[in-house]
């Protein structure tokens, strides 16, 4: 979608906001996968009200973009604008044991910046691509921990209300992979209240996590991580494993040698191929052992 008005582009500018046409969501991707559209790259928290009203007026669709590293963004020209905001010196502020943290911080480098402080916990996450925000909005969690543990405060802005709210910790449900969230939620800033521990004992966490996922993931290359979750009870990597299906390839989308969880993108994989190789591999699934494999993926398909 273009943003060609005149006025539009005056109103967006008013609000300190960036506008920058024909982005590639391929590029701004882990997948490297998705066609292009306008950007919107918002600078304050507080404009994002008159932003998105001024959007509604307009009829213009929209999307809240983080990281884009559990994404998968449909091909050609895109029917919605992407938001984003933009990322703010400094992104992580502490107090005590509390890490005031800008939701389009990166994650690892927030774990590594708490550890220097002396603020552990989040270790099993290090080593996962994308922004804070976008690890909040999916509860993102490894080798047995899960951010939404450690939240104390979350500002948003909510789409329903259409003002940017603050909701404590014990307001919001966190579950595997899911929260309590819309999906026009956007996460802008969140307080994490992180257990105190010794730089050298977080950095041993941090080593060994790092170990076990360079073992069994395919990091060097495109993916958005686990394409599915998994089913209560067992591992859609295993089952798929088990099918046989390690490298079965619709074009360029395939699914790892590695981790067979991770579908990556081995060259010029297309949104369609990456969608049929899904497909396939779920029907096969669910033949087999009867189990329908909920994406984990976010997909962004028109
Ligand atoms: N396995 C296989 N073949 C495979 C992959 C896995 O046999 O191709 C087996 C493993 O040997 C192991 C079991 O399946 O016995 C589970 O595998 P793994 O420990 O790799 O964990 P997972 O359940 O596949 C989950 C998360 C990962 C997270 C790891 C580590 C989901 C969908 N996946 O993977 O998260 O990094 O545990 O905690 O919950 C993600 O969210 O994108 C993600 C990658």
């Amino acid at each position: 979608m273009h943003i060609r008005d005149p006025k539009i582009i005056a109103g967006l500018a008013e609000l300190n906001a960036e506008l920058q046409h024909g982005a590639s969501l391929a590029n701004m991707t882990s997948l490297g996968i998705g066609g292009t559209t306008d950007l919107v790259r918002i600078r304050k928290h507080e404009c994002l009200p008159g932003l998105l009203n001024l959007l509604d007026a307009n009829d213009i669709q929209y999307k809240f973009l983080g990281g884009g590293s559990n994404l998968l963004v449909g091909d050609g020209e895109l029917p919605w604008v992407v938001l984003q905001l933009v990322r703010p010196e400094p992104d992580v502020v502490f107090d005590g044991n509390l890490a005031h943290v800008d939701a389009a911080a990166d994650l690892g480098r927030m774990i590594t910046f708490c550890a220097k402080n002396d603020l552990g916990g989040m270790e099993g996450l290090i080593g996962v691509p994308g922004t804070v925000g976008g690890a909040l909005r999916m509860n993102a969690g490894a080798y047995g921990m899960q951010i939404g543990s450690y939240v104390r405060e979350v500002k948003l802005y909510r789409a329903a209300s259409r003002k940017i709210e603050v909701l404590r910790g014990h307001q919001i449900s966190f579950e595997y992979r899911h929260t309590s969230f819309a999906p026009d939620d956007m996460m802008l800033s969140v307080i994490l209240e992180l257990p105190s521990k010794p730089f050298k004992s977080i950095l041993e966490g941090i080593r060994i996590c790092n170990e076990k996922r360079r073992s069994s993931q395919p990091l060097g290359q495109k993916s958005a991580g686990c394409i599915f979750k998994n089913p209560p009870g067992a591992s859609a990597g295993r089952m798929i494993d088990e099918l046989g299906l390690k490298g079965l390839s619709v074009g360029d989308a395939r699914v790892s040698d590695r981790h067979a969880n991770f579908f990556v993108n081995a060259g010029h994989a297309t949104a369609k191929d990456m969608l049929r190789l899904i497909a396939d591999v779920r029907e096969q699934v669910q033949k087999k052992f009867g189990v329908s494999l909920e994406n984990e993926v976010v997909v962004w398909n028109a």
